[in-house]
């Protein structure tokens, strides 16, 4: 619960700074570059706010997240706590704000993240290689497929995802065709302990930027 009110209260305050800000400077909202408020200094990822690292992300999976975001295909869900908080602030964007802030996240400085999640890495190693054909052998990802990079990204976060997709909580809007796939490959992860394993041997990978 406490996660929760520590996302919805951020939401607010975030949101109320924007309305002083648009008063203030129109031209601020062309930009829209406040994603570190919850991303964290340098988009290292967040904990707290449960908000994961943005440096180093492709730029086309941050321009199709931030649109799925914008037209509703992810974050609708209700038990999607996370998600909901951060669909408004992509519902702002434009087509150029979004074109923006792609080159101002690559501008920031790639930091792997540390490892939080413990897990067994051999068993992991066994399940991820369902993965690999699509996000890589060393989950360095695959722009053909449309399956992101996960080495180096919070560990965290990626557990979450892969319960949100497990759960249909992301990835069942007809329109998403991407997060269609990767629901229907969270079969191939029994329980939570799969999971955590297969996490915890994608943080034993090393992605090169
Ligand atoms: C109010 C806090 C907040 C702000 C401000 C915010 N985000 Fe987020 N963002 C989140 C949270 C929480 C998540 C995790 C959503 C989930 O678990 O599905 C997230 C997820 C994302 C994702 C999905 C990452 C992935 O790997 O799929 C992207 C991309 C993203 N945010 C980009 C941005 C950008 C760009 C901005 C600035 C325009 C921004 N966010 C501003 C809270 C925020
Ligand atoms: C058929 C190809 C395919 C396979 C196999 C696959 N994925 Fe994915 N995965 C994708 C695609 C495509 C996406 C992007 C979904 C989207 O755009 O929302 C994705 C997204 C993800 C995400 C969310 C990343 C983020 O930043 O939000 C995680 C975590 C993930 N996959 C883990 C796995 C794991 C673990 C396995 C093996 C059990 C796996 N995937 C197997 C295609 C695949």
């Amino acid at each position: 619960m406490k996660r929760i009110q520590c996302i919805a209260i951020f939401a607010l305050l975030f949101s109320l700074n924007l309305v002083e800000l648009n008063a203030a400077e129109v031209d601020q909202t062309v930009n829209n570059r406040y994603c570190n408020t919850c991303h964290g200094a340098d988009g290292r990822g967040n904990f707290g706010i449960q908000a994961p690292r943005l440096a180093g992300m492709e730029s086309w999976y941050l321009r199709r997240q931030l649109e799925n975001f914008r037209e509703g295909i992810r974050g609708v869900h209700p038990q999607d706590i996370e998600g909901v908080a951060m669909r408004p602030m992509a519902t702002k964007l434009s087509d150029e704000s979004i074109t923006d802030i792609i080159e101002w996240v690559e501008s920031w400085e790639y930091v792997p993240a540390e490892k939080t999640i413990e897990g067994n890495e051999r068993a992991g190693a066994q399940l991820y290689t369902q993965c690999a054909s699509c996000h890589g052998v060393n989950a360095e990802g695959n722009e053909a497929l449309g399956a992101p990079a996960l080495s180096g990204q919070n560990d965290w976060y990626l557990v979450t995802q892969l319960k949100n997709f497990r759960e249909g909580w992301r990835g069942s809007d007809p329109q998403d065709s991407f997060g269609q796939q990767m629901m229907m490959m969270t079969q191939a992860l029994s329980d939570d302990e799969a999971i955590n394993n297969v996490v915890s041997y994608i943080n034993s990978l090393r992605r090169n930027l």
